[in-house]
């Protein structure tokens, strides 16, 4: 992995799925585009890569692959967002915020991928200047899950969160430029505290 020699600045958000990433991402936008600042907001997987398209349809269960398999196209997706979109914003001088980037990959690709293989495949990527962990408890992400519509049975989601916030924990600690930040707290006092990192 190589650090960012381009101009502008590359902010990930990372965390469980009801974590609260998205929201952030948006108001951290906001904030910096209030202070005239380039932004550039982005999430993964794409939708527009051929691999993309493949990930989008295994995760709505159209399609089934070994995990080994969904990995790479992981993989070969966030090498084409990087090469396409990422990079190219990054030499304009944007500030980039990414919904999620490898660090997901490690955390629930971990699961069922051994780490050092992931790590092959997402060896050659930019790391980020800077990442914010949304530390947000399994059974709080559950509840916000649940308000956001999608059904899913409690035990089957709390058992995964549970394994894939340990491996978040696990694998965070292998990388510098990572804050965590409590998700537990109001959305707004969330941003207060995000602001004072950026
Ligand atoms: N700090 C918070 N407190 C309470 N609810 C929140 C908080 N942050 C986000 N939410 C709500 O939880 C749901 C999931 O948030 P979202 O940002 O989409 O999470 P993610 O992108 O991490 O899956 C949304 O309905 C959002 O409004
Ligand atoms: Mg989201």
């Amino acid at each position: 992995m190589r650090k960012n020699p381009y101009p502008g600045k590359f902010i990930v958000f990372e965390g469980l799925d009801g974590s609260g990433q998205s929201t952030q991402v948006k108001l951290l936008a906001e904030f910096l585009k209030r202070k005239k600042h380039q932004v550039l907001t982005t999430k993964e997987p794409t939708l527009d890569s051929t691999a993309g398209k493949l990930i989008r349809k295994v995760l709505d269960k159209k399609k089934k692959i070994p995990p080994q398999k969904l990995q790479e196209l992981y993989a070969r997706d966030r090498q084409e967002h990087l090469k396409k979109v990422i990079i190219p914003a990054l030499k304009k001088g944007k500030t980039v915020i990414s919904d999620r980037y490898f660090f997901s990959s490690f955390a629930y690709g971990g699961l069922d991928v051994p780490f050092s293989y992931l790590l092959k495949i997402n060896d050659k990527f930019l790391l980020p200047d800077l990442v914010f962990f949304i530390n947000t408890k399994p059974e709080t992400c559950i509840l916000r899950i649940d308000k956001r519509g999608k059904k899913n049975t409690f035990f089957e989601c709390k058992d995964k969160l549970e394994k894939v916030y340990w491996k978040y924990k696990k694998i965070l600690k292998k990388f510098k430029n990572v804050v965590v930040i409590n998700g537990e707290i109001s959305i707004s006092r969330i941003h207060q505290e995000i602001k004072k990192y950026v």
